[in-house]
Parts: C-alpha cells; structure tokens; sequence
C-alpha cells in the first residue's frame, strides 16, 4: 500500500499514529491487499482496476470502512472507492470485504488530495465525506480537508450529474463547509445556500455518527453538485442552525 503518497503537502488533514492492529488486521492486510488494494497510479484506468465498466463511487476517509462495505455490499451493480490513511482501518475494512467475499471494492492507503489528482476527469457517479476529523481548533482549521482547493480537484474528477455528500457533527466545520460550497465557483448546495439536507437513507450508521448522536449532537448534512447537475436526491432543507 502506499504508505507515501507520491506529493506531500506541507498541511494535512490528518496525524498518522501507529494505532493498534489486530492480528486478523494485520494478516488482512498482508493477504488481501494485493487483491483490493490500489496506489493513486492505478486511478488513471478505473475500468482496468475493477475489471469492469460501472458507476464509481468514492467515499474517503472510510474510518473503519463499516459505510463503505454496506454501500458495496447493496449497490453491487457499482463500483466503490474508499480511501483512508490509518492503517488499522483500512485491515477492519479488509476483513469485511473477505467475508462478503466483495469483488466491487478497492480501497486506497493514501492522502485523499492524491487520490482526487489521479482520477480522471469526470470519472466520478459520486463522492462522499462523513464525519472528517473536525479539527475543532481555530489554529487548526487549516488542517480541515474540505477547503477551497479540495472542491476544485473534486469538481474535476465528478461527473456531470454527480453530487457530493457530506456530513459533520461539528457545527463550525458545518457552516464552514456551507459557506466554502456556495462560494465554490461552479458549486451548488442542493438544498439552497446555506441549507442542510435530509440524512441520506444509504449511509449506515457508523460508530463516530452513533458518538456524535449519543452526545447529543446535531448532524449536519450537506447535498453538492459541482455542475448544477441533475441530482436532486435532497430535499425538505431546513437553514444552518434549525436542524
Ligand atoms: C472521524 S473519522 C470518520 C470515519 C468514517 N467516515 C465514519 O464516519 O466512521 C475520519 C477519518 O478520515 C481519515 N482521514 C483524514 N484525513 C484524510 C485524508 N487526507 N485522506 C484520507 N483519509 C483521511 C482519518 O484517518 C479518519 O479515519
């Protein structure tokens, strides 16, 4: 896996910490990596990748990748793309993936801004982002993934008709992304400016969405298109603050 992403950037989104791996994890990754792993590389061909033509979709920073094997195990007719840079994830994914015996899915050891330079242009049926690390300090708000240059590679890579999910308990980064989406050019919220979706009815609950609700917290969503597309799975928006 690529443990080295090919251009460093002199601000990430993440700190890279050994975190614990099981041994399952780690004889997952050894075992099955080569079978549905990917480096950044081997986005320039989607269709060589999986073997096959099929809409693509994106979700990254997986986590534990729970959503992400859901999403492949019942849209089988798709191919999925899930990227995440902590190691012991990316082994709980794998595990999944192997008892579901998937053939849909590859999964990206690296930075998710190396992911996006790779793909082709509109190459992308769908990209989604659920609970990014929040990164709740203002001297730290530099290290949020969603930012203006991320919209931009992201445009690129999705299709026409495609849109952008997002979704965070953390009402700053919330309003933050809001606002960086309505002034993105080309981007549009499909829900109206500065409003929030409905809860999208294909994402699973995953164990930072049940912390969040446990804690009381509001989820915010957010429904984007980055071409004024035709997607309009969202609606029923209510304004930032009234969820
Ligand atoms: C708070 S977790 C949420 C995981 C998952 N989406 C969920 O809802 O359970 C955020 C994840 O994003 C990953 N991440 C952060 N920056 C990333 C980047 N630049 N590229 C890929 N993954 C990233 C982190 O390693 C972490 O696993």
């Amino acid at each position: 896996m690529n443990d080295h992403p090919a251009q460093p950037r002199a601000i990430r989104s993440y700190v890279l910490r050994a975190g614990r791996m099981t041994p399952a994890q780690q004889r997952a990754l050894e075992a099955a990596w080569p079978r549905y792993g990917a480096v950044p590389d081997d986005l320039g061909d989607p269709v060589a990748l999986f073997g096959r033509r099929a809409p693509l979709y994106l979700e990254i920073g997986i986590g534990n990748g729970d959503n992400l094997v859901a999403a492949a195990a019942r849209e089988r007719h798709a191919n999925h793309l899930g990227c995440e840079v902590h190691r012991p994830g990316l082994g709980h994914a794998l595990l999944q993936i192997e008892r579901l015996a998937l053939d849909n899915v590859r999964l990206l050891g690296a930075d998710a801004n190396d992911v996006l330079d790779a793909l082709p242009a509109a190459s992308l049926d769908g990209a989604a982002m659920y609970f990014p690390d929040p990164w709740p300090k203002k001297r730290h708000h530099k290290r949020r993934l969603l930012a203006t240059p991320f919209l931009a590679a992201l445009a690129r890579c999705l299709k026409p008709s495609a849109c952008f999910w997002f979704a965070t308990d953390d009402a700053d980064y919330a309003r933050q992304a809001a606002e960086l989406i309505d002034g993105a050019p080309g981007w549009r919220n499909l829900c109206g400016a500065r409003a929030w979706a409905p809860r999208p009815h294909r994402r699973i609950v995953t164990r930072f969405e049940a912390r969040a609700r446990r804690a009381g917290h509001v989820v915010y969503e957010l429904l984007a298109a980055p071409h004024a597309g035709e997607c309009a799975r969202g609606a029923g928006a209510t304004r930032p603050g009234k969820t």
